[in-house]
């Protein structure tokens, strides 16, 4: 079997397109442009290409952004009092903190002081408790990536059985959640699991998410699964610029799974374009506007 490789890329244009589309009826029905602040502290060179990348992400789409770039030895208090500031500032519809965030800074109490109605990555307790509830929500945007992705090659995710490998909560946990939605049986497989391999191989669906490269090989995977592969793996190549790898063996999973997103060009640029979905979303709620059909 050769998988469908998932194509992340074309969903996440359409995507884009999309949000553009929206954003450009909300300025001309309704008088506004919604408007995402991201606030960068800290030098970390990833959390700057990340901030880049979502400033021109916004503007391409029409959106307001902000920008606050704050030394690395801000202290918490300081942080907290922008993130306040951004909460009852009417320009701004979403609020991003970059993580991580330096070692001085607890990142729980800064998610915590985001107005939850802004809470464009749906990291605050509020909206976790409200996506595990099956309410309406924001819902954290690499999770949401993975869901559009899946729903791209398979329309009924019902009584699927779904393997989550690793507990982040930024991508395991909501995933795990949007899969139980989903009703699907859903397995979180980790670091201590005893054989992480055998639970995989259960798996219809797959979510692979734990930060190491090239982990799960062909024969963790049963054959004709679905494998979403959320790592991101900077690897040293020999003289040239490092090369990219996900957290699966792509081209030994691609001869027994069914469909799987490569990287790059799976779920990585779907989470900018849920970014965008989510801030032109949080605007709409904001002022009573139903949701766009994103
Ligand atoms: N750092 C890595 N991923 C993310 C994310 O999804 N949101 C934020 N705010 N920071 C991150």
């Amino acid at each position: 079997m050769t998988a469908t490789i998932i194509d992340g890329q074309a969903v996440a244009s359409r995507l884009r397109l999309d949000v553009a589309e929206a954003a450009a009826g909300l300025r001309a029905r309704h008088r506004f442009t919604p408007g995402l602040a991201a606030i960068l502290v800290g030098d970390d060179p990833a959390s700057h290409i990340y901030v880049r990348n979502k400033r021109r992400a916004c503007a391409d789409a029409g959106l307001a952004s902000f920008e606050h770039h704050l030394p690395a030895d801000t202290s918490e208090a300081e942080l907290l009092n922008l993130v306040d500031r951004l909460g009852t500032d009417e320009r701004v519809d979403g609020i991003l903190v970059q993580l991580p965030l330096p070692p001085q800074i607890d990142p729980r109490r800064i998610i915590a002081g985001i107005d939850p109605a802004k809470d464009v990555d749906g990291f605050h307790p509020a909206n976790i408790g409200r996506l595990w509830s099956g309410e309406r929500t924001l819902i954290p945007c690499t999770a949401q990536g993975c869901l559009i992705l899946l729903r791209t090659v398979c329309h009924s995710l019902a009584g699927a059985e779904a393997v989550v490998l690793g507990r982040s909560s930024i991508v395991g946990k909501p995933v795990a959640a949007l899969l139980l939605a989903e009703s699907c049986t859903i397995t979180i497989a980790h670091s201590r699991t005893a054989d992480a391999a055998t639970v995989c191989r259960r798996a219809d669906i797959l979510v692979v998410a734990v930060g190491r490269p090239m982990l799960v090989k062909g024969d963790w995977i049963k054959p004709g699964a679905i494998v979403i592969d959320v790592g991101i793996n900077r690897l040293s190549h020999n003289g040239a610029g490092p090369r990219l790898v996900g957290d699966v063996d792509t081209v030994d999973a691609a001869m027994i799974a069914g469909a799987i997103s490569p990287v790059p060009g799976g779920v990585g640029p779907m989470t900018i374009a849920c970014l965008l979905r989510n801030t032109v979303v949080a605007a709409c709620r904001r002022r009573g506007i139903s949701d766009p059909e994103l």
